[in-house]
């Protein structure tokens, strides 16, 4: 049995890293275990300028400790008004990596976000011009559209149309938890790639409810059935350059998630790695491991690869039930599990 695995250093392609106090509280828990990451844009107000993503970026930086090597790859929050110019300015300056686009209402702090993705049609064309990647957050918002059946109906309604009409834009398909969704991807040519949380390949949607309500096992998109579950795994360890590692973490404080209407998000950070090598591991893919959390997403984006590695152990540590760092209180992915794996330090 392998004892410990060496890969290149990883980076995650999908996080939420918050602003003030939170942003102070998480963000090592990310610069710790990654070289990279994609940063969301869902503040109040949203990232939706250059000045704003350079302001922001700078945030982050001021929050890191001084011997941190981490860099933060900013991201757009697409409106309904989007700039062409003022997006393209800030790809071609590199302060934007991406755009994001949530459907108005999707999740948190999604409510200045698009209506109609028709009316992105001059930016859309702007970003597939340029080699500007969009990241979605697929699902639909109708509320006569039953919750755990969103993502495979946006499919229909917006993706599928939105990659035919578009064929040289760059998408990734965030956070899947779908049969569908995986079924999308693979069957789409090389611009067409896929995030994996570690959450959507661990639990099924029994655990939102499993002897009463579960609000930390809640996140969104939601997690589906069993079925969909397997299917999510298998492209994760397939090996395909399409899918690849984006934790998703998303902390909300444990007021704001124990309550009558609790927010959705999973703080999966402080554990990300170790969580994700479990399922490689279970799944006999170990050797399939870097691809995933290390080659695909820089491959996918046109960036190099990270220099340096991180070595993984066998032996994990048990997670704290809680993480509290002065008024921010947090219960982390796994709380109370021992895992399987740990970082050597
Ligand atoms: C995210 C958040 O809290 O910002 N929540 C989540 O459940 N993933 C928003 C999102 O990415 O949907
Ligand atoms: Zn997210």
């Amino acid at each position: 049995m392998t004892s410990h695995l060496t890969i290149r250093r990883p980076d995650d392609w999908h996080v939420h890293l918050r602003d003030g106090d939170m942003l102070k509280a998480v963000v090592d828990y990310t610069a710790r275990q990654f070289a990279r990451a994609i940063v969301m844009p869902n503040l109040t107000p949203p990232v939706i300028t250059v000045a704003a993503a350079e302001a922001y970026r700078q945030r982050i930086l001021d929050a890191l400790p001084a011997d941190a090597d981490f860099t933060p790859l900013m991201t757009c929050y697409l409106t309904d008004g989007a700039d062409p110019e003022e997006i393209a300015r800030g790809y071609e300056q590199g302060v934007f990596a991406a755009c994001k686009l949530y459907p108005a209402h999707a999740t948190t702090n999604s409510a200045h976000g698009v209506t109609d993705v028709r009316k992105l049609t001059g930016l859309l064309e702007t970003m597939q011009r340029i080699g500007m990647p969009l990241l979605i957050h697929g699902e639909v918002t109708d509320r006569d559209v039953d919750i755990f059946d969103r993502e495979a109906v946006f499919i229909e309604r917006v993706l599928a149309p939105l990659v035919r009409d578009y064929p040289g834009l760059k998408v990734v398909f965030e956070h899947i938890t779908t049969a569908e969704a995986v079924d999308f991807v693979a069957g789409s040519g090389p611009l067409i790639g896929a995030t994996i949380t570690p959450q959507h390949m661990i639990i099924n949607r029994n655990a939102i409810f499993d002897g009463g309500i579960r609000p930390h096992a809640y996140c969104l998109p939601v997690a589906k059935r069993e079925q969909h579950r397997l299917a999510v795994r298998k492209a994760a360890v397939s090996g395909s350059p399409k899918f690849f590692l984006g934790t998703d973490t998303a902390p909300h404080t444990v007021g704001r998630k124990e309550a009558a209407c609790g927010c959705a998000g999973i703080f999966n950070a402080p554990f990300a790695l170790e969580s994700y090598i479990q399922v490689f591991d279970e799944e006999n893919a170990l050797d399939r491991f870097e691809g995933f959390a290390s080659e695909h997403g820089p491959n996918f984006y046109g960036l190099p690869l990270n220099e340096g590695t991180v070595t993984l152990v066998r032996g994990g540590e048990t997670v704290p039930e809680r993480i509290v760092d002065g008024d921010i209180d947090l219960v982390p992915f796994h709380a109370g599990e021992t895992l399987g794996w740990r970082i050597q330090g």
